[in-house]
């Protein structure tokens, strides 16, 4: 969501003639877009706070702003800790930039974190002439009402809201007209989206997603990141019947444990999890699973751990991220006992063991079959481009022809663990 909020701002900015330039040192503004939902991603945005401030010291006309999740919990607090920063702006309030940076670049210094209710990304232009890559994001909906106890989220994102249908089918027509062949859809809980039309039609995901794929040049739709609680059947249903649909879902489960789970706020057991994964492989037997993992949550015992390593051999995840839990001030989960850190640490790395094992296996049933590859950019070497398979695994391929966007079978041949490679066939 963050490098979605960055590329509307850039793209914005540009409007206003606002250019970017690829190293901070060449710049007048630099604009630091920041993540609050573990320690070590808001303790970075001190560090490169740091790095600035010698860059000001050269430069001392550059301005700097900090926004984004860091700037809606710390406010006030950033500016008192770093003198080199000129703004410090909420989440919400990205289409204020132009204003503030005219004030900014008058002498001011601006602190906002407002909730205000209108939509952001309306006011934060999308340029329709330009040309982008095959693969975009699109932000549907923001914030969280779930106050899972342990996260952030809903306190510096605001609570669940979704953004109008009509606006959300016009700005994917105009990424599609673009270029662009896929969209993932995001919010914080995408499937939470529930919208009225100015028709006074209600939707939900479900129904926004086939609206959606009605777009002919659209050619992959995936949607991230979702809630076990807001899974409705109808949406579980679309894996089967949407073609456009790929058939992953990123779904977190955070914790294999009931207790946890209940302990975590999570609304959902393990039970209820798993059987929306069964219906889901039901209908769509290769669909790839992937999920959220906190490790060492307060209260976790050694014998709930290993019903998270038991829910992973039997998920069996095509890929999953797993954290060590982080205490975030202000949360409920903050209030409870940390667990030493060396408990997290081993624990952390006997999951990671578990979840790159069933990564490598989903890779290796891969190889010798044939795939569609949408290809997204060139690789490093020379005809080489890089892709994606329906189940998000990158893909390597080499070729004399541009193939940029263009979605070609592939036979896949090797994997190397984090990427696969393979030949074109015709
Ligand atoms: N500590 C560790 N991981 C966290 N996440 C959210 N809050 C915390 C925290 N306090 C993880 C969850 C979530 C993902 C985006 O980040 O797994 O799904
Ligand atoms: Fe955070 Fe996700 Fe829970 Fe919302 S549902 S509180 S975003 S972990």
């Amino acid at each position: 969501m963050n490098v979605f909020d960055s590329e509307r701002i850039s793209d914005s900015l540009s409007n206003i003639g606002i250019r970017k330039v690829r190293k901070p040192e060449w710049s007048d503004l630099i604009i630091l877009n920041t993540c609050h939902i573990r320690e070590k991603a808001a303790e970075k945005v001190y560090s490169e706070l740091g790095r600035f401030k010698k860059i000001k010291k050269e430069n001392p006309e550059i301005k700097i702003g900090v926004i984004g999740c860091v700037a809606q919990a710390e406010g006030q607090e950033i500016i008192r800790r770093a003198e080199i920063v000129d703004m410090v702006l909420g989440p919400q309030v990205y289409h204020r930039l132009p204003k503030i940076i005219k004030r900014i670049q008058e002498g001011e210094r601006i602190v906002d974190t407002d909730f205000p209710i209108e939509d952001k990304f309306e006011k934060l232009v999308q340029s329709n002439n330009a040309k982008r890559p095959p693969v975009s994001f699109l932000t549907v909906q923001e914030g969280c009402d779930k106050f899972c106890s342990f996260c952030v989220v809903p306190y510096t994102r605001g609570v669940e809201v979704s953004r109008s249908p009509e606006v959300l089918i016009k700005e994917s027509q105009i990424l599609v007209a673009s270029g662009v062949r896929e969209l993932t859809l995001l919010g914080q809980n995408v499937n939470a989206y529930q919208a009225r039309s100015e028709t006074g039609d209600n939707f939900d995901l479900a129904i926004l997603i086939k609206e959606i794929c009605l777009i002919k040049d659209l050619k992959r739709l995936r949607f991230v990141t979702s809630h076990p609680k807001d899974m409705t059947d109808n949406l579980i249903q679309l894996f089967a019947e949407e073609k456009k649909l790929m058939p992953y879902l990123h779904l977190p489960v955070q914790s294999g444990s009931d207790k946890v789970l209940k302990d975590m706020n999570r609304g959902h057991t393990v039970r209820t999890y798993i059987d929306i994964i069964e219906k889901l492989r039901k209908i769509r037997p290769d669909i790839a699973i992937s999920s959220d993992f906190i490790v060492g949550f307060p209260g976790e015992t050694e014998e709930d751990f290993s019903l998270t390593l038991d829910l992973c051999d039997k998920i069996r995840y095509a890929q999953a991220y797993s954290f060590k839990y982080s205490p975030r001030v202000g949360t409920p989960a903050y209030e409870r006992t940390n667990l030493p850190e060396e408990v997290k640490v081993s624990r952390l790395a006997r999951l990671q063991k578990k979840i790159n094992l069933h990564q490598t296996q989903f890779q290796m049933n891969l190889i010798e079959t044939i795939q569609e590859i949408l290809i997204e950019k060139r690789g490093k070497f020379s005809n080489q481009y890089i892709g994606r398979s329906p189940y998000m695994n990158p893909v390597v391929i080499t070729s004399a022809k541009d193939m940029i966007g263009k979605i070609i079978k592939v036979r896949i041949r090797n994997s190397n663990g984090l990427s696969l490679s393979g030949e074109a066939v015709t």
